[in-house]
């Protein structure tokens, strides 16, 4: 820990030196508190981040990028739905091979604030309310579960996907319990790495760093692009090394049909020599607030939506198709060498997204104050602005209805919410169940009809929902449920599975 006097002399060169004003004030605990707090800090940067900060700000860059964008040659796409059952086949293969290889590993991105859903704890220990009641973490570590159990049935293998997690400071103690409480959902613990990124203080329009306590500065995790430096900071290239996983899966924690370490998309990106794949969804209309997947000069990047105009957000293809269509899902495969690139050679090079937030403070007399319009500037990377240092970049393009449906915000939201994360659960639930030649009813013995299974609109789909144990893409279903009727609610658990298939 530094001493007062060498901080004072740092934050005075940095010019903040209000910092330290309530100082005087503090008891010995906070003083302890607060010391440890700014020794941790970057106080040599400290400086250029507050003045870039507040650059960045008042000058926004509102370079329009419509003369130089391009989209992704057609080569460089895969699709789900454009391929042939052969190649989908194949892709799997290869895809559940590394895996049973030990190949294989999945990063988590749960470092964020959640601020819009707004809930106290991580976003991960969220219950969107299905008839299990399961979290997201649960979900996905049951999905874990699941694709070790395919590629070890395929290959004879005994494999480990290791989960990699990425938290911040105020996720992962909560993470941390929650994993330990409920036994890490049957995962072996030292399989599942947990790791905090760093965090930045905000700042002010005229370049303060904002005090949030008298004892405490604002800090926020410095955005999802954060994982580059957390990899470096908490060795996590050299595990996966040392277990020899060649292929990361990195994901958001929101996606409620998140399909980890998908061997489809880890085949196809293996098969194509890539070394940094993303995958898309056709965008719903051409003003979708998604980012897209295109090329800017020939660099293969993600452009905002703001940033495009909407006459070039509405151009499209000989077939009719939108040009521009490639909405990143915050799906990522990256190899252990681009990785490794990354962090030794790009790392200093990445973007810096100015976020203007509403950022709680102490006012100079010390009272604390919840601003109602934003105050602060928040420093945010993100995660695929990696993409234009790779040199084979792949995008992979898969059904929405199947593989994406974010966590956002709180209920009454227009979108991403916990009921549409639900309804798309269920509803893939329902088209795998009838699909696998089951009929469902209704609480009143009705048979329910196709529509049942539709997301979104007024009529809800049935409760029928599948554990990740049992299936992990609707596979091994038909021997199950073929000919049944079954009524809703209905939740097939491994329980279940093992009366159905003895009966
Ligand atoms: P979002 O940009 O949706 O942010 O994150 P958020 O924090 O979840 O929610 P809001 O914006 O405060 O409402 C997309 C993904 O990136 C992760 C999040 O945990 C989520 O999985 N993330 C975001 C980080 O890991 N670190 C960050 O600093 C920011």
């Amino acid at each position: 820990m530094l001493s007062l006097e060498k901080i004072k002399r740092r934050l005075e060169s940095a010019g903040q030196s209000h910092i330290l004003q309530f100082w005087p004030e503090l008891c010995e605990d906070e003083r302890d508190a607060f010391l440890r707090e700014l020794s941790q800090l970057d106080l040599d940067g400290l400086r250029a981040h507050c003045e870039a900060a507040a650059l960045a700000a008042a000058s926004p860059d509102q370079a329009s990028v419509d003369q130089h964008i391009e989209p992704v040659p057609k080569e460089d796409i895969g699709s789900v739905r454009k391929s042939d059952k052969r190649s989908l086949e194949e892709w799997e293969n290869e895809g559940l091979l590394q895996i049973s290889k030990n190949g294989v590993g999945v990063l988590l991105l749960a470092g964020g604030q959640g601020t819009r859903l707004g809930v106290k704890y991580p976003k991960g220990m969220f219950d969107v309310g299905l008839p299990s009641s399961k979290t997201l973490y649960q979900i996905q570590a049951e999905r874990i579960h699941k694709i070790q159990e395919l590629a070890n049935k395929k290959h004879g293998s005994n494999c480990t996907v290791p989960w990699y997690i990425m938290t911040s400071e105020f996720t992962l103690a909560p993470t941390e319990k929650f994993f330990k409480e409920n036994n890490y959902f049957g995962l072996e613990p030292s399989n599942m790495l947990m790791f905090e990124q760093r965090m930045i203080p905000a700042v002010t329009f005229d370049g303060k760093v904002i005090l949030q306590g008298k004892g405490k500065i604002a800090m926020a995790p410095d955005g999802n692009g954060g994982l580059y430096q957390a990899l470096v900071d908490n060795n996590v290239l050299q595990d996966m090394e040392k277990r020899g996983v060649e292929y990361l899966h990195v994901y958001c924690v929101d996606n409620i049909l998140v399909k980890m370490a998908d061997p489809v998309f880890i085949g196809f990106c293996v098969s194509k020599g890539a070394d940094c794949g993303a995958k898309v969804v056709e965008k719903a209309y051409p003003a979708e607030p998604v980012g897209v997947v295109c090329r800017l000069q020939g660099v293969t990047q993600v452009v905002e939506y703001s940033e495009i105009q909407p006459e070039t957000a509405q151009l499209r293809g000989p077939g009719g198709e939108l040009l521009y269509s490639q909405g990143n899902i915050c799906n990522h495969f990256f190899t252990r060498a681009f990785l490794q690139d990354v962090a030794q050679k790009f790392q200093g090079q990445l973007k810096q997204h100015v976020a203007l937030k509403k950022v709680p403070f102490v006012d100079t007399c010390g009272n604390p104050v919840k601003p109602t319009k934003p105050n602060g500037i928040k420093m945010e990377k993100f995660v695929f602005d990696v993409f234009p240092f790779s040199r084979s970049f792949v995008a992979f393009e898969v059904v929405r209805e199947d593989e994406f449906s974010p966590l956002k915000n709180a209920e009454g939201a227009a979108g991403d919410t916990p009921t549409t994360a639900r309804r798309s659960l269920l509803a893939l639930h329902c088209r795998w169940a009838t699909g696998a030649g089951a009929t469902l009813l209704d609480q009143h013995g009705n048979v329910l009809p196709p529509t049942a299974s539709q997301p979104a609109g007024d009529n809800p789909p049935a409760q029928c929902e599948i554990s990740p144990l049992v299936s992990y893409f609707g596979e091994g279903l038909e021997q199950l449920l073929k000919g049944r009727t079954l009524q809703t609610p209905f939740i097939l658990d491994e329980e279940g599975a093992k009366e159905l298939s003895a009966h």
